[in-house]
């Protein structure tokens, strides 16, 4: 039932998305003047809450544009209604809904869903992850200097010691192809799907990893923070790969050389 309601949800914060997309829509600004919120993301939003209200009206809610529902229940849903608002407001379809469900402090069930590329990765703690109902697993590749990674930049911030911009340029400067999707969701979904064989970012939301850290963990990859530790989505740093680069990349993370 709630796997039920998960997926009816994410299926109607989509739907919000196809609409809008390369229409016209209001765009507003948040902190820093490339953070955009557009009207799609609050009407996502909104069609996201009214399914899980409908099913579940005991449930907490945290969502990137509303924030806290705070609800005395061991139920706690982590909604970004789009996943990559700027690539929506500029007509690329990497963009996504992504929706994760903790129980007691624990992420149980997520769904991230690209209606564009008609992708749903979905994933339960402890039945591995799926895209499109087909079991995924994440890369074998074994080292480092031969992988194919994913990061994301924060819009503000950049500045720190081994930052953002000092890790991609140890990476790229040995030629090692580092992309940028603009989605940390699909991120994390594209790394259980074996597409990528790492991802990092060093700063993150909970609403943006919630879903796809699950997803990653339930495709045999290993998600921890930049200490090594099991990974929590309620501090920044992230470092999901396929668990056989995990230290390597570690260690560059934390100011190592390639
Ligand atoms: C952003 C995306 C991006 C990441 C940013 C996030 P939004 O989320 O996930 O890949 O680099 O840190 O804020 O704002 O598009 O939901
Ligand atoms: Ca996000
Ligand atoms: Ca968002
Ligand atoms: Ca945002």
């Amino acid at each position: 039932m709630l796997k039920q309601t998960l997926l009816k949800a994410t299926e109607a914060g989509a739907r919000q998305l196809l609409h809008f997309f390369n229409g016209q829509f209001e765009i507003s600004n948040k902190e820093g003047i490339n953070n955009l919120v557009t009207e799609a993301d609050h009407a996502a939003e909104k069609a996201i809450f009214e399914v899980i209200r409908e099913d579940y009206p005991e449930h907490f809610i945290l969502s990137e544009e509303t924030g806290e529902i705070i609800q005395d229940s061991s139920y706690k849903w982590i909604i970004d209604p789009i996943d990559g608002t700027v690539n929506f407001a500029n007509g690329i379809p990497i963009c996504c809904v992504s929706i994760g469900i903790e129980q007691d402090g624990h992420m149980i069930l997520g769904a991230v869903y690209n209606p564009f590329m008609n992708e749903l990765f979905f994933a339960q703690r402890g039945f591995g992850a799926t895209l499109n109902d087909k079991r995924i697993h994440v890369s074998k590749k074994s080292s480092l200097i031969k992988s194919c990674l994913v990061t994301g930049f924060p819009y503000t911030y950049l500045d720190m010691e081994n930052g953002p911009l000092q890790v991609f340029e140890k990476l790229i400067r040995k030629g090692i192809p580092v992309r940028r999707l603009g989605s940390a969701a699909i991120d994390l979904c594209w790394v259980a799907a074996g597409r990528f064989d790492g991802f990092y970012e060093h700063k993150l939301q909970a609403w943006d990893s919630a879903a796809g850290f699950l997803i990653v963990e339930e495709a045999g990859g290993k998600v921890t923070d930049f200490a090594g530790n099991p990974y929590s989505p309620y501090q920044p740093h992230i470092i999901a790969t396929n668990g056989q680069i995990h230290d390597e990349l570690l260690k560059v993370v934390n100011g190592g050389n390639v």
